[in-house]
């Protein structure tokens, strides 16, 4: 399969627009060693010509004018976009879908139900969708069930439930229910390779960690370095573990999750704008690169 990051960054993107953090203001000036990035997606393809998308983002377009394989070229209105998964029902996954309202046709679109029920109540994309072209909703169950995706048949998928945290909009805010966020497994039919991609994952359930051990790839959740980073930077009162992400550096955090995980590529993504390893000078990157976990960036293309 191939594997293109269309967006590493995590919700507000890097700069954030309204953001004067030492990262936000450094990468704006110019005056630190780090790369701008949009919000996050991703998209996988096993033949190079039908590509599923995972998340919409609010900087959709900018991505697919990034990356040809995604536009126009067959017909006079065409996508290389076959459908479109969606991970939990936050603004910075799902807001793009707006932006792609001019499809000829209804989306096709694999999701929870409770995150269907995000997308057609609290935050209501589906529902407004339904006045363009509409939206086909294909249910991905809690129990992680093998699915396939028509146009995509290289490639199999499960949705593996995490714990992490509903919208601020979502009846389940602070109660979460197992569906709103997942993470996926995409298997390569063909030659059997696996990659894990979980963009929010606040806590590691047991059922989880065999998804981490059988990956040949994992694309991990790296919005926060430290738990507190947000409050310490006076720009939240809010701590990772109430957002629903786990830190990186922490007892129990992400490098701790992936250090014992040989022969397995790490990649981080969904990457805050404070988090202090998008200065690539910094010693956190620096204590990343020793503990061989990857920083992804937009346009980042490799096959599994
Ligand atoms: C998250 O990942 O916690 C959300 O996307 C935050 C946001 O709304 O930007
Ligand atoms: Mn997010
Ligand atoms: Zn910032």
């Amino acid at each position: 399969m191939r594997i293109r990051i269309l967006g590493s960054g995590a919700g507000g993107g890097f700069p954030q627009w309204n953001c004067n953090c030492p990262n936000c203001r450094g990468v704006r000036h110019h005056e630190i060693n780090a790369t701008p990035r949009t919000q996050s997606s991703i998209t996988v393809s096993a033949n190079g010509t039908d590509w599923v998308l995972f998340n919409a983002s609010p900087d959709i377009r900018a991505q697919i004018e990034s990356f040809p394989p995604l536009q126009p070229g067959r017909s006079i209105r065409d996508t290389g976009i076959c459908a479109i998964v969606l991970v939990d029902a936050q603004i910075d996954h799902t807001t793009g879908l707006l932006m792609l309202r001019e499809h000829t046709a209804p989306w096709e679109i694999y999701c929870t139900r409770a995150v269907y029920q995000d997308m057609t109540s609290g935050f209501p994309v589906f529902t407004i969708l339904g006045h363009f072209r509409g939206v086909n909703w294909h249910e991905i169950d809690t129990a992680e069930s093998p699915f396939s995706i028509p146009g995509a048949e290289g490639l199999e998928f499960t949705g593996v439930r995490l714990k992490s945290e509903a919208p601020p909009y979502s009846p389940h805010r602070h109660n979460t229910v197992p569906g709103d966020n997942i993470g996926i497994r995409i298997v390569d039919r063909t030659t059997g390779k696996r990659l894990f991609y979980a963009p929010g994952l606040g806590k590691l359930e047991p059922h989880v960690r065999r998804y981490l051990e059988e990956a040949d790839c994992i694309l991990m959740d790296g919005t926060l370095w430290t738990n507190n980073e947000m409050v310490q930077a006076g720009i939240s009162d809010k701590l990772g573990s109430e957002m629903g992400h786990l830190d990186q550096s922490g007892e129990g955090g992400v490098m701790e999750l992936l250090a014992d995980l040989e022969g397995t590529r790490k990649i981080l993504i969904h990457i805050n704008n404070t988090n202090p390893i998008l200065n690539e000078e910094s010693i956190e990157r620096q204590q990343l690169q020793q503990a061989g976990i990857e920083v992804s960036y937009d346009g980042m293309e490799w096959d599994l």
